[in-house]
């Protein structure tokens, strides 16, 4: 029996991008700056300091780009639609019309095409005029222009569009998108005036969580009787082994997989509507959810997305030992190096597929077996490779028939997996490390004057994978 045989007949096997990865900023077309167009313009801040407006011109080229989906054969292209294309300062004020087309001539060609689309409403990139009215995520305003914002997306793109997905990322924009705070900060412009906001990560999550909610109740009131989709949201999943089984190590991984996972889908997935209660005991100053948000939140998930690309093994600090966790309240971890491999030179990638399946199982026995789409799952071009050598990408290759092996030992368990996805369909702009690191199915010559897309060899493995599944059902 052969691997792509032991997926069920509905599975979705999709890819994704994200609109300012791809989408170009050279040709705004009536969209409004987002955070990523001021962070990319602070000097030393993107690695390889790529011109602002270097794209795939995604917004240009859609139409060759579901070409490419079709002849791979995906069941499914997951993408965002950029807000501040659509809101050009965030609010209803002005809607930009030429997005809204634009996003739907492109879900209408992915339909004529046999793809569904997966949408995601935020994908890192908020509108400017937003962000500065208040910094991001703290200020529960912005939550409300994010939950109109998502309902005129319901509106708009609703008869095409049947799977959404609020936030990419969640517990990555509570620590990463807010204001530059302790630990490692990535995703917000400078804002050397904003006051240092040590909570921030909390109140953040906690706005996100309470916006989230409010957003799948209206969809499910509203718009699920007629328009018949489902609505998720996705988390970063890094999935924490404790090094050894001593009592010490077991207690430090419970407490990173409280920080950096169950933080922000234990509202919506557990019974209690709250944080973990490790969280609440140990932090009392974190935001309090009334009763009634309480209800909001709880059970506020058709799914939820996963996007898996390593696993950490985890132990307890020794004493004076400086933690390498996020925040100075979880009682401290450190990251021990070594028992996976680094498969595309010093990245943070590491090729751990058994962190995957360890994930799936959990959230089975601790979130009662929740649906689970895996929304990105990939790794990079092995770097300092020349470039005729990433065509033959098998170390790529190696990576995502690992990981569907995971996936199909998962479902073979009784895990209920709904979708695979593999970041990305092409090589893009990769945040803080500009166009250094290539995730991309195909490669794209960011040189030559159309931005020429190559499929690269694990497109034509994905391809015939995703043949031999089709063929089967
Ligand atoms: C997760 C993010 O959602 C995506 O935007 C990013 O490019 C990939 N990780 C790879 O780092």
């Amino acid at each position: 029996m052969s691997l792509a045989t032991k997926f069920p007949k509905n599975f979705k096997l999709a890819t994704a991008t994200a609109a300012y990865q791809i989408e170009g900023a050279k040709d705004l077309n009536g969209r409004g700056f987002s955070t990523w167009d001021a962070i990319r313009l602070e000097p030393g801040r993107i690695l390889d300091n790529s011109d602002p407006d270097l794209s795939c011109d995604g917004l240009l080229k859609y139409k060759e780009d579901v070409a490419l989906l079709a002849e791979i054969g995906v069941t499914n292209y997951r993408f965002s639609i950029s807000w501040s294309r659509i809101l050009p300062d965030g609010t209803l004020s002005t809607i930009n019309e030429e997005g809204i087309k634009f996003y739907r001539d492109l879900c209408l060609l992915l339909k004529e095409n046999n793809i569904e689309p997966v949408v995601t409403l935020f994908h890192f990139d908020m509108p400017l005029a937003i962000y500065d009215n208040g910094t991001a995520w703290l200020n529960r305003e912005n939550c409300e222009h994010f939950e109109k914002f998502a309902d005129l997306c319901f509106q708009k793109f609703g008869d095409l569009v049947k799977t959404w997905i609020t936030y990419n990322e969640i517990n990555c924009q509570a620590w990463g998108s807010i204001v530059k705070v302790e630990g490692e900060f990535w995703l917000c412009p400078e804002r050397p005036e904003i006051e240092n906001h040590k909570q921030a990560p909390y109140f953040g999550a906690a706005n996100m969580l309470l916006t989230h909610a409010k957003i799948y109740r209206n969809y499910d009131q509203n718009y699920k009787p007629t328009q018949h989709g489902i609505l998720g949201i996705t988390n970063g999943g890094r999935f924490c082994f404790p090094a050894t089984d001593s009592q010490e190590d077991i207690e430090a991984c419970n407490r990173a997989r409280d920080w950096l996972f169950n933080f922000t889908i234990e509202p919506i997935l557990s019974g209690s509507g709250d944080f973990p209660v490790l969280m609440r005991e140990r932090m009392p100053f974190i935001p309090k959810f009334s009763e009634e948000e309480k209800e909001i939140i709880k059970g506020s998930t058709d799914f939820i997305g996963i996007n898996y690309y390593l696993s950490f093994l985890v132990r307890a600090p020794k004493d004076g030992e400086k933690a390498s966790s996020q925040s100075q309240h979880d009682g401290g971890y450190v990251f021990v190096e070594g028992k996976w491999d680094k498969i595309c030179g010093e990245t943070w990638i590491r090729y751990a597929p058994d962190g995957l399946l360890k994930i799936l199982r959990y959230v089975k026995e601790k979130y009662a077996n929740t649906p689970v789409f895996i929304t990105e799952n990939g790794c990079m071009d092995i770097v300092g490779q020349d470039q005729e050598d990433a065509f033959h990408d098998q170390h790529r290759i190696d990576y995502i028939s690992g990981h569907l092996e995971a996936v199909a030992k998962a479902l073979d368990e009784g895990c209920n997996v709904i979708g695979y996805t593999v970041w990305t369909l092409m090589d893009n702009f990769e945040w803080d490390d500009g166009f250094e690191l290539k995730f991309g199915l195909c490669e794209v010559d960011f040189e030559s004057p159309d931005k020429t897309r190559t499929m690269k060899k694990s497109a034509y493995f994905y391809k015939e994978f995703i043949k031999e599944f089709k063929d089967f059902h």
